[in-house]
């Protein structure tokens, strides 16, 4: 749906990050991965509108919650939106996560990866699933700033690394997964029957690395992609990105509407 959103809340929260709170009926549709695509200018300049992923669902309040990080021209024209105005508002656009019914669910994000993965966490703890968190990024100030403590109350298990050593591990995410993933080989010798799922965004590389990981361990998973977009209607093929279906043949599949979400295993990475 096309719609008028009103904004209720557009603030910094430092490390050149927003948070941004929409009004709507949007918010009664909208499911854990899918996202907005935002007029982020009242001009027709620039042109495109600008996807970001729907962080927090709110249906009884009508609201919706955009985390979003300034990265060039869209995005800092979009800080400039005032409470109280309206932004033309293009959603729920794409495909979700599958929201997992019990066991644990993991979640492996790389920077602010960790935006669309909220709304799955917390869809999964309202059902009393168990959710660890594997979060990469900079430093201490950017995980704070990017929302370590909502996750903290949201009862999440968050395990950190950062490139400075400043919060959790220093070095890379995918380090601490593998780790974790050994013990999960371990523990399910012990408990046979521990259902574990996974779902991961962030930067590319990391993505397919973590595909490896979870195809190695045989847990599920689904995984979030970013393309630059035009119209997130399907209609541009601006989105395009390449899959393999169950049969092995190769495809091209719109991140827009055939995604975000895919499952890890079908997609080709850069490489493959
Ligand atoms: C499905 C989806 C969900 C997203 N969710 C979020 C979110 O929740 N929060 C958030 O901060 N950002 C999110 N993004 C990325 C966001 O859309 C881009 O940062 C934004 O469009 C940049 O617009 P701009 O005009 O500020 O920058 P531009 O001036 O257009 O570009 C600045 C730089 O960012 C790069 N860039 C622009 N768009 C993308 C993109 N889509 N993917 C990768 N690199 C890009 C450009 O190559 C360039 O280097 C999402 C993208 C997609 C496709
Ligand atoms: S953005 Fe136009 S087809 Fe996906």
């Amino acid at each position: 749906m096309l719609e008028e959103m009103k904004v209720k809340k557009n603030e910094p929260l430092g490390e050149h990050l927003y948070h941004l709170v929409l009004k709507g009926a949007i918010a009664q549709e909208a499911q854990p991965g899918q996202f907005v695509h935002v007029q982020v200018s009242k001009s027709y300049d620039p042109l495109l509108r600008r996807p970001l992923s729907i962080a927090r669902i709110s249906p009884e309040e009508q609201e919706i919650t955009v985390l979003y990080r300034v990265q060039g021209r869209g995005t800092a024209l979009l800080t400039e939106s005032m409470p109280g105005s309206r932004l033309s508002v293009l959603g729920p656009v794409g495909r979700g996560f599958r929201i997992p019914a019990a066991g644990e669910l993991w979640l492996v994000a790389g920077g602010i990866g960790s935006f669309p993965l909220y709304a799955l966490a917390a869809a999964a703890r309202e059902r009393g699933v168990k959710v660890r968190l594997f979060w990469g990024g900079e430093n201490a100030a950017f995980l704070a700033a990017a929302g370590l403590e909502s996750w903290q109350e949201l009862g999440v298990e968050v395990q950190p690394a950062t490139m400075d050593g400043s919060l959790g591990h220093l070095g890379l995410i995918t380090e601490v997964l593998a780790q974790h993933l050994s013990k999960l080989k371990e523990d399910n010798f012990q408990k046979p029957g521990l259902t574990v799922t996974a779902a991961a965004c962030g930067p590319n590389g990391m993505l397919k690395a973590v595909a490896a990981q979870c195809a190695a361990a045989g847990l599920p998973l689904e995984v979030s992609l970013e393309e630059r977009m035009g119209c997130a209607v399907g209609a541009c093929l601006g989105c395009v990105t390449t899959v393999r279906d169950q049969e092995g043949s190769v495809r091209r599949a719109k991140v827009c509407k055939d995604g975000p979400v895919f499952r890890g295993e079908e997609v080709v990475w850069d490489g493959d």
